[in-house]
């Protein structure tokens, strides 16, 4: 239960844009992040529930982050990684879709945040990134002037629906774990790998 609310973006300019698109639905609080393209499994508990652990312990701002193979940042935000905190760390710079030469580490933001509010004062700018797109991640590398930001490697597996190979992994791994489907779907696949 609860309500429910929903705005548009009525052209495709950019996270950062689509994110301000519902600041008069979120108004003055805390709120959370979900890209619902990058799918979580958490372990034992999911990720916006571990990133709640953190924020509780922490405030400020608190993102998801997973290890990419360093040939990958140029699909990602890549962070950079300051010193540890309990379970997290402090974020030193936040930058969207680096090529690897360019990348603080190999840790991506893999999709779920908990943000301030100030977060639209800098969204508000407008400012092209990458791709001419409104970044989010340039919001959230201005903010971070202001505020601390906290980076959390979840615990789990995430598959990357934005991507095919993802998407597909994320259908298989899903079927396998379900009891109606789980055997016929074992064996189309053994099927399928057999050597010819
Ligand atoms: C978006 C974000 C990026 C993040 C990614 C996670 O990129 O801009 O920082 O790492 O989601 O999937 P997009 O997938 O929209 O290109």
């Amino acid at each position: 239960p609860g309500d429910c609310s929903f705005t548009r973006q009525q052209e495709p300019l950019g996270l950062g844009h689509a994110i301000w698109c519902a600041r008069h639905i979120v108004g003055d609080e805390p709120f959370a992040v979900l890209l619902p393209d990058m799918l979580m499994r958490g372990e034992r508990k999911g990720c916006l529930a571990q990133l709640m652990d953190v924020y509780s312990e922490t405030g400020g701002n608190v993102i998801a982050v997973e290890e990419c193979d360093p040939s990958q940042t140029g699909s990602y935000g890549i962070v950079g990684k300051g010193e540890a905190i309990g379970d997290a760390f402090r974020i030193t710079t936040m930058v969207e879709k680096p090529a690897p030469k360019d990348a603080p580490s190999n840790l991506f933001i893999s999709g779920r945040y908990i943000f301030q509010p100030e977060l639209f004062d800098h969204i508000a700018r407008f400012e092209s990134g990458a791709g001419g797109e409104i970044q989010v991640t340039d919001a959230m590398r201005r903010l971070s002037a202001e505020q601390p930001f906290f980076g959390h490697r979840f615990r789990g597996r995430s598959y990357d629906c934005g991507m095919k190979p993802g998407f597909l992994a994320a259908n298989i791994a899903l079927a396998l774990e379900n009891p109606e489907m789980a055997a016929a779907v074992r064996a189309e696949l053994k099927a399928l790998m057999a050597p010819a």
